[in-house]
């Protein structure tokens, strides 16, 4: 595990395996604390810099220069944070994820960096580090669980120690609670994302209900199959007979301390389909291995509850209440499974006619929405779900679409998304859409769309399981919860999509 410190000291002279320091786009003559360095190196920076050859500073371009006894690091790693004027939160993140890389490459276990953008950059040296944290165990993530060592391989090497040298005494703690901060939302992007890279048959609903068990700091509550029959929750049980796997209900808990007066109650809702199969309605088997992270929307709860504990243990408790729904079960083609035409009766006593039993989500969803309002009365309901294919042809990898009843929230979740560096890009819920949820037979039918605006449809019948104007968001992250495209900060594949968006949203944190 990456451990962050704080020296008190020059960059100069610092122990570690490799150096990190940074430059903007287009400098040539590197200044403050890289020019020390550059002095040290006999100006090898400098000199490749005004050659031109292969490094000029774009954000997240890295160079790496050994150092031959000149230092006691054997490497120098210059990072580029890209042109000043267009220099942000994001920017430090990516350098940080960029940088760590590169020292993973040169095997490193400790490394010392400067504090990206706390210079000419104008960032205060606490936010700054904060991004560094985040990015720097973003951009280290790897997932290693099933990979056997091979002969001839090199030893794995795991980064340890991060450094953060600082020469002014008086910015020491206030970098240290950044880094605090930082590593402890870093630490949650990527225990959802080894929870969505891991397969189905170890991440199954009971998994992931012993996962929501052990975060410390979070009052955990599970309901199992007979209490599901008990609540009448007959849509989500309609998902989970297909399979043998057990489905449960988590009620995970947050309450500020006596100390703190709350302010309001926010209640989180995750898809957790651990595999959607499609089930009767069974989907290609191109693909079907992929949708073992039909449970993103769950672990992104799962790892935003647990933070949450960490960050009030860490003495940072939030000033309102929170409380985690995750309904777990896979949607499998079993002797039990629902069967197209089936006809259910939703725990708020609204009937479904289930067309098609791969729109599970909504299903397992509108029955998790309903007992949280019945349970904790929620000022704000946000789902995340990886909830329609259709959502990955609108917006790609690169936004998650967001919907919803209340404006205000919406635009709160943008803003927090746009500084947590995770995009929302709203999507109408015109009332023609309703059009598509009418069943001859019952209440609602789950998929009626086909092929037209499939994305918004789904959120309008979420929106049926809404009471009255509760303020209610639905984030659908089918797209950007699993990535193809490796970016420094998202290595390809599982994202941990949503965690600091909610993070971020919650404590009302800016870039
Ligand atoms: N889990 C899928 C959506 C999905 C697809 C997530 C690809 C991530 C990547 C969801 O349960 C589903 O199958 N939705 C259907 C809905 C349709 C039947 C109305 C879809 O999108 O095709
Ligand atoms: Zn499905
Ligand atoms: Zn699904």
């Amino acid at each position: 595990m990456t451990e962050f410190s704080v020296v008190r000291g020059d960059l100069v002279g610092i122990d570690a395996d490799a150096l990190i320091v940074n430059l903007f786009e287009g400098v040539i003559e590197p200044a403050g604390g890289a020019g020390a360095v550059d002095q040290a190196l006999n100006r090898a920076i400098g000199k490749e810099l005004a050659a031109g050859r292969v490094f000029h500073g774009k954000l997240g371009d890295t160079c790496v220069f050994p150092t031959y006894g000149a230092l006691k690091t054997p490497y120098v790693v210059m990072v580029g944070l890209g042109k000043q004027a267009q220099f942000n939160g994001a920017a430090i993140r990516r350098a940080a994820a960029a940088a760590i890389r590169a020292c993973q490459k040169l095997r490193a276990r400790s490394v010392a960096t400067i504090l990206h953008g706390a210079g000419a950059g104008g960032f205060d040296a606490g936010r700054a580090a904060r991004l560094l944290a985040e990015g720097t165990l973003m951009g280290a993530y790897q997932f290693l669980r099933y990979k056997t060592p091979q002969r001839g391989d090199l030893p794995r090497v795991e980064i340890e120690r991060v450094a953060i040298v600082e020469r002014d005494a008086a910015k020491i703690a206030e970098i240290e609670a950044g880094l605090g901060v930082g590593a402890i939302t870093g630490r949650a992007v990527r225990r959802a994302r080894d929870w969505v890279s891991d397969s189905a048959n170890a991440i199954t609903p009971d998994a992931m209900r012993q996962l929501a068990e052990g975060l410390s700091g979070v009052s955990c509550q599970v309901l199992s199959r007979a209490d599901l029959e008990k609540s009448g929750m007959g849509a989500f049980l309609s998902v989970a007979k297909g399979s043998d796997a057990p489905p449960y209900l988590v009620h995970l808990s947050i309450t500020p301390p006596a100390s703190v007066k709350s302010t309001k109650t926010v209640a989180l809702v995750g898809k957790g389909i651990t595999f959607d199969s499609g089930g009767l309605s069974l989907k290609p088997p191109a693909g079907q291995e992929l949708m073992k992270m039909d449970m993103a929307g769950a672990a992104a709860v799962l790892a935003s509850m647990g933070a949450l504990g960490e960050l009030a243990q860490a003495g940072l408790p939030l000033n309102c209440r929170v409380d985690g729904f995750l309904p777990l079960c896979e949607n499998m083609p079993g002797p039990g499974a629902s069967k197209p035409g089936d006809i259910v009766r939703a725990m708020s006593g609204k009937t479904i006619e289930i067309n098609n039993t791969d729109a599970e989500g909504r299903l397992i969803l509108a029955d998790a929405i309903t007992y949280a309002q019945k349970t904790v009365s929620p000022d704000e309901i946000i789902d995340l779900a990886t909830l329609t294919g259709a959502c990955i042809t609108a917006l790609g990898e690169a936004a998650a679409g967001i919907m919803g009843s209340n404006q205000p929230l919406i635009d709160a979740l943008r803003a927090s998304g746009e500084a947590a560096g995770e995009k929302l890009w709203q999507l109408p819920l015109y009332e023609e859409y309703e059009e598509a949820l009418k069943s001859d037979v019952a209440d609602l039918i789950n998929a009626g769309s086909k092929g037209k605006a499939g994305t918004a449809c789904a959120a309008m019948f979420l929106k049926h399981f809404i009471e009255g104007d509760r303020a209610w968001a639905h984030l659908d992250i089918a797209g950007p919860a699993w990535t193809s495209a490796d970016r420094p900060e998202t290595p390809k594949g599982a994202s941990g999509f949503g965690v600091r968006t909610l993070l971020y949203y919650l404590y009302g944190w800016q870039s």
